[in-house]
């Protein structure tokens, strides 16, 4: 059985982009995962296919309304889970990503403007996500990224070194630095730990690099590993 993905978006000529390429193309191609688009603006309201409308209480900018965005649901809903991406949402994680590759695929709602109705996510039992602390211009970047980070988890899309890589990433550790030839550049030579053939200590270097790495940039991941770490006498 497919991954199944559809999105609903007011620029359905967004997608498959990027996803139409390499990994995710090549899956795409042979059926691995589906891909449907429904255009927003098909369910729109009056002769300008209206879907959004000012905000009660004030304000900047639009909203796009439940009654709109619930009959572009209606038409495809059915027993996936139903993700609309928005920067107020919960943000994305690995184990997310892993759960939801594993299911049989999702409804992407994706909003333009200041965002949906709020009824209409509740109503619907929408879960909302956000792929990090920044705004974008709308919701399909996002639903481009949900989408890459769970194609190359289907079974038939990596090879086997890759998913066995990517268990060791369930460790909540940046990754080590890479290099690969030459081994003297510009001035600058690789770490001689990584030429010496001695798996233990490659082993070793790496782990302490990950660490290093994971302690400057992210305190909050270098805090949880700690935390898991088993207490040593
Ligand atoms: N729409 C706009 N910004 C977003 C974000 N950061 N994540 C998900 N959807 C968005």
């Amino acid at each position: 059985m497919s991954f199944r993905a559809t999105v609903l978006t007011l620029f359905p000529e967004m997608f498959p982009g990027p996803l139409g390429h390499s990994l995710a193309g090549r899956a795409l191609e042979s059926g691995i995962w589906t891909l449907d688009c429904v255009n927003i603006r098909n369910f729109g309201l009056g002769r300008h296919r209206a879907v959004d409308d000012t905000p009660f209480g004030g304000g900047a900018g639009m909203v796009m309304r439940p009654d709109v965005i619930d009959a572009a649901i209606a038409s495809v809903r059915d027993e996936r889970q139903l993700i609309a991406l928005t920067p107020r949402g919960a943000p994305l994680t690995q184990a997310r990503v892993r759960d939801l590759a594993a299911g049989g695929g999702a409804i992407l709602l994706c909003g333009r403007y200041e965002g949906f109705d709020q009824r209409v996510l509740d109503a619907n039992g929408a879960e909302e996500i956000s792929v990090g602390d920044y705004v974008l211009s709308g919701g399909e970047i996002a639903a481009l990224a949900l989408l890459d980070a769970a194609i190359r988890l289907l079974p038939g899309v990596m090879g086997a070194a890759d998913s066995a890589a990517e268990e060791s990433f369930a460790e909540p550790l940046l990754e080590y630095p890479h290099f690969t030839r030459p081994a003297e550049w510009r001035g600058r030579a690789v770490p001689e730990t990584l030429l010496s053939g001695h798996h233990q200590a490659v082993a070793d270097w790496r782990r302490a690099e990950a660490e290093t790495i994971t302690r400057a940039r992210r305190p909050d991941l270098w805090a949880r590993y700690i935390a898991s770490q088993p207490a040593r006498p």
